[in-house]
């Protein structure tokens, strides 16, 4: 029997809706984008983000629905993401999804929206694909609310993961949202900033942190404050400048999460690495981490770059492990 899993996920500001086939065949991948309603606040408010679930998530689903051409008693479960998030949207998603499993008699599946991540780099496989999955891999999860470097296991259907080190203070993306601020860039700043680094060079010196730490663990929130005073001492319209910062500050922080990554590959003896989260659609890290794994004989594999930002597929595609 096939399964049609129907994902939802609210957990910050996309609302978002997706069918998948069997774990991994996606049907329909919708998503409905609140950047335009929070980049006025410069960052997303949890209750306006959640009052626009609410409104939006049923014809989120239909269009989903529609899309995959497929008619809801079809459906054979619902997945949803229901931790870590925003606590109000989160609700939202949970209780449409509760109410639908209830009224359609299928199983509700909760997921864990970091496992979904991670999962992302898995849908879309093959039969024997799937059978090859590394039983032990590294994956370095980086996101607007995370930034951590994990050990994963896995054996069939069942993915366990370690946190090996993360973020003391600021996650990746949000680091790199606060210096897109400063920058004056509007919200959200990832792909702003990735735009404006192609323009600049790697001219302007600035910290690795923690590179010396002895440990897995990362922090931002000093080279943020230290590109803040730069900024506050510099001629701000100059755009090459700008640029440079951009340029920079990617190569600063990349530079430090690809270094530690393929460190703890490398101390572990595992062979294969793993990129997640909407940081990872950046292709500069993308390069960064696809050419130092070459150079250490390690072997690196990456979600396409729409699947690495918030989506409904990864949530339905981790959901059928769950349910077997
Ligand atoms: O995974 P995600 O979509 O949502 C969370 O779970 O947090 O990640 C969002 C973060 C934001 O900080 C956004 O600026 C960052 O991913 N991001 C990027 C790029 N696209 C999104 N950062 C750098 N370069 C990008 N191209
Ligand atoms: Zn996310």
């Amino acid at each position: 029997m096939h399964n049609y899993i129907l994902g939802i996920e609210t957990t910050c500001d996309e609302t978002a809706a997706s069918v998948v086939l069997d774990g991994r065949i996606i049907l329909s991948n919708t998503i409905a984008s609140q950047v335009e309603i929070h980049k006025k606040y410069g960052g997303v408010v949890p209750e306006v983000a959640s009052r626009y679930h609410f409104e939006r998530l049923p014809s989120v689903v239909n269009t989903a629905l529609e899309t995959a051409k497929i008619s809801m008693d079809k459906i054979t479960a619902i997945a949803v993401a229901t931790n870590p998030g925003l606590a109000p949207a989160l609700a939202v998603g949970h209780a449409y999804a509760s109410g639908l499993s209830l009224s359609l008699g299928v199983p509700l599946i909760p997921v864990n929206h970091l496992y979904a991540h991670v999962w992302a780099n898995f849908l879309s496989l093959t039969d024997a694909e799937l059978n090859n999955i590394p039983e032990k891999f590294i994956c370095l999860l980086i996101s607007g609310g995370h930034t951590q470097l994990i050990e994963c296991n896995y054996s069939n259907f069942r993915l366990e993961m370690q946190i090996v080190g993360e973020t003391v203070d600021d996650a990746a993306g949000e680091a790199i949202d606060k210096v897109a601020r400063l920058l004056g860039l509007e919200y959200p700043g990832g792909p702003n900033l990735e735009k404006l680094a192609k323009s600049g060079q790697n001219v302007i010196e600035l910290p690795y942190p923690m590179r010396n730490s002895g440990d897995y663990n990362f922090s931002f929130s000093g080279i943020k404050s230290h590109i803040a005073r730069i900024v506050n001492h510099e001629n701000q319209a100059d755009e090459q400048f700008r640029a440079n910062l951009a340029n920079s500050f990617q190569e600063s922080i990349f530079g430090i999460l690809v270094e530690k990554t393929i460190s703890l590959a490398i101390t572990k003896g595992i062979e294969d690495i793993y990129i997640a989260g909407g940081v990872a659609s950046n292709s500069r890290i993308r390069e960064i981490m696809d050419e130092k794994a070459k150079f250490h004989g390690l072997t690196y594999h990456s979600p396409i770059k729409e699947l690495c930002t918030d989506n409904a597929a990864m949530i339905a595609g981790f959901g059928i492990n769950l349910l077997r």
